[in-house]
């Protein structure tokens, strides 16, 4: 484990432990002073899954919605590409950041929790590991809620980390299951792909599409 991880993973079960399941977030990104090598998942440039996905999929003029937008890269990417985006995560600090990053950026980033959330409907709603780091209570509200933000006719993509029901859940990330995300199918939309992506083969990778 790199020294960020093991920061992540002892903020997040401290937090946890005293019921702030969100509150370490905000910890997380406030502390990294600017420095985007103690946030694990800052990777500074879009997901290769999801450009690689994009590189299949034109959603030029649409609008599109990022859950937990982190630093900004993938919702940049879809400003890129054309769309009309708004990016949104919980972390005052992750929004001021990626403003700072991105000043004549198009896309409308907002400090809001998923779980308050009135932004309408999008053609294209990204979900990109961020319900894997809430713990499996909470993400079994969390699906609903991301569900709502799909217009009819529009798509989601999760891209997760996957795992078999019987693997046990040690700390954060928590992989989710196929019968967790059956939510998504619950709350009303359709499956239209699963992949099953093993990069390295000792993590599930899952990126899974859904249309409204
Ligand atoms: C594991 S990070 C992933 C960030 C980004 N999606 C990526 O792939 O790099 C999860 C992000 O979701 C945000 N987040 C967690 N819970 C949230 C909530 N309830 N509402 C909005 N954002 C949330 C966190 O602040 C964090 O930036």
């Amino acid at each position: 484990m790199t020294d960020a991880s093991t920061r992540t993973v002892q903020l997040a079960t401290d937090f946890i432990g005293k019921g702030d399941p969100l509150g370490w977030f905000e910890e997380l990104y406030a502390t990294a002073n600017g420095d985007p090598t103690t946030v694990p998942w800052a990777r500074l440039t879009p997901h290769p899954l999801f450009v690689e996905w994009l590189n299949q999929h034109s959603l030029v003029g649409k609008t599109a919605i990022v859950i937990g937008c982190g630093l900004g890269d993938d919702a940049e990417e879809l400003a890129k590409r054309g769309m009309e985006v708004t990016a949104f995560d919980i972390s005052e600090t992750a929004i001021a950041w990626c403003k700072k990053r991105f000043p004549d950026s198009s896309v409308n980033y907002q400090v809001a929790d998923l779980f308050q959330l009135a932004l309408g409907k999008f053609d294209f709603v990204l979900e990109s590991y961020t319900i894997q780091a809430m713990p499996p209570e909470l993400r079994a509200q969390a699906i609903p809620k991301i569900a709502e933000l799909v217009a009819e006719s529009g798509q989601l993509l999760v891209i997760c980390l996957g795992r078999e029901p019987e693997q046990p859940l040690a700390t954060v990330p928590f992989p989710l299951t196929k019968i967790e995300l059956s939510g998504f199918t619950q709350a009303g939309l359709h499956e239209v792909k699963f992949e099953d992506l093993n990069e390295p083969e000792t993590v599930r990778r899952w990126r899974v599409q859904y249309q409204g």
